[in-house]
């Protein structure tokens, strides 16, 4: 299994629903090391950016009003598979079917307000690292 990084955004309704800590606790516990993060106020602009990809699906323009509709905080996950081992913690886009026990599972409620979000790909942890941080804002972690 290869070391890897990985981007994870707790969104407004979760920054809102004061999960910080509890979803920090979750990352902590699956051996994942935070080694970066801000919060962050996102503008039509940074978000839409973001979720370029999705820029034609029918539920873009609402994705960008819920991810400026409150401060998000980005961080960077480093571990043993870590792309993976955060998407199995994070459970299905729609917590309807997040398994038990997945943050989504826990305190997301509804397919568009989910909580979290993760890199699905190490070609997309790659892009969305850097779409947030300078390489000199993610530390090393050696302990
Ligand atoms: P997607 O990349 O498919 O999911 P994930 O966050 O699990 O990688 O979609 C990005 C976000 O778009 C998703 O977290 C919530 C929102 N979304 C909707 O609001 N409605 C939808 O039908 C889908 C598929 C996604
Ligand atoms: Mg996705």
């Amino acid at each position: 299994m290869a070391n890897e990084r990985t981007l994870s955004i707790i969104k407004p309704d979760a920054v809102a629903g004061n999960h910080i800590g509890a979803i920090y606790d979750r990352f902590e516990k699956a051996g994942l090391k935070i080694v970066a993060a801000k919060m962050l106020q996102l503008d039509d602009e940074k978000a839409g950016g973001f979720y370029a990809e999705h820029a034609e699906r029918p539920f873009y323009n609402d994705l960008k009003s819920f991810m400026m509709s409150g401060p998000v905080l980005v961080s960077v996950l480093e571990g043993e598979n870590a792309i993976a081992k955060h998407r199995e913690i994070m459970g299905a886009t729609n917590p309807k079917d997040a398994a038990e026990g997945t943050i989504r599972a826990d305190f997301a409620s509804s397919i568009d307000e989910n909580a979290v979000h993760g890199s699905d790909s190490a070609e997309s942890a790659a892009r969305e690292i850097s779409y947030f941080f300078n390489e000199d804002e993610v530390c090393a972690r050696t302990r």
